[in-house]
């Protein structure tokens, strides 16, 4: 069987990504030889307990990476993605992206667990801003204030130690316990409690597709996987369907 074959005939297909899928955007992933953590300590920059002690830490971390996904495209494995949910082949894309590009790429149905970076939101009185408007305010502020309350502001992304977004979440979860396939597209797979998703799709039956570069822990677990980038992977995968069936 192909995997334009396994979608063609999928009931509920469900996309899972990471930050592979935004790689060939031009935005770096975080574990592996050049990732982000090679280079910072995440306990020391994106922890909720480091963020709480002192937010000046997050904040320059954020200002040395940059703002970077504000300008980022979609590349083609997003917009295959959207293609496959236009084509009504796929019912929706789980996200640990912050970036937001499936959305830009088209997607209708994205569930993010991360959060979103495009927003920012007072600790203190939860007013929200968009991060184009706090970007601007970076340059004379080492931590951006509230201007209703005065309180620390901070992207509306997870960091580590603080719990997923419920809804998100509980959504997610439905999704997985029922699905029948499910294509797992840039990412390690190894952060929890994300990554208990595909354990709890392929508990639940779920025929499982790995799309990375590298080799996973999950190569040995799933039902077809993919080595390769995913802006190659899931476009000749869709131009497969367009051409099969
Ligand atoms: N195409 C496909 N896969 C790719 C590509 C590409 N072009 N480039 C890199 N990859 C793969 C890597 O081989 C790796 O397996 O994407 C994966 C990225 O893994 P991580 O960097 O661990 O990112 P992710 O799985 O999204 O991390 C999960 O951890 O740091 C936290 O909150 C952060 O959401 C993130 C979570």
């Amino acid at each position: 069987m192909s995997i334009a074959y396994e979608l063609k005939n999928a009931k509920r297909a469900v996309a899972f990504t990471g930050a592979g899928i935004s790689a060939e955007s031009g935005l770096g992933t975080f574990r592996g030889r050049d990732g982000l953590w090679s280079k910072y300590d995440p306990a020391a920059v994106a922890s909720i307990e480091s963020f709480t002690r002192d937010p000046r830490k997050f904040w320059q971390f954020a200002r040395e990476i940059g703002w970077i996904f504000l300008t980022a495209k979609p590349n083609p494995a997003h917009i295959a993605l959207a293609e496959l949910e236009a084509m009504k082949l796929l019912d929706s894309v789980i996200t640990q992206n912050v970036d937001g590009l499936h959305q830009r790429a088209g997607s209708k149905h994205v569930i993010e667990i991360h959060g979103n970076a495009g927003r920012i939101i007072c600790t203190r009185c939860k007013t929200e801003y968009t991060t184009e408007k706090i970007v601007a305010r970076m340059a004379q502020e080492d931590v951006p204030t509230c201007d209703r309350c005065g309180g620390s502001l901070k992207p509306d992304v997870i960091l580590f130690g603080e719990p997923l977004p419920k809804k998100a979440f509980d959504l997610a979860l439905r999704k997985m316990k029922s699905t029948d396939l499910l294509l797992a597209a840039g990412t390690s797979l190894e952060v929890y409690p994300a990554a208990s998703l595909p354990e709890i799709a392929k508990k639940n039956g779920a025929k499982i597709v790995s799309i990375d570069s590298e080799r996973t822990s999950w190569d040995d677990l799933c039902d077809y996987k993919m080595n390769g980038p995913a802006g190659e992977i899931l476009p000749s995968i869709v131009q497969a369907i367009k051409i099969t069936f």
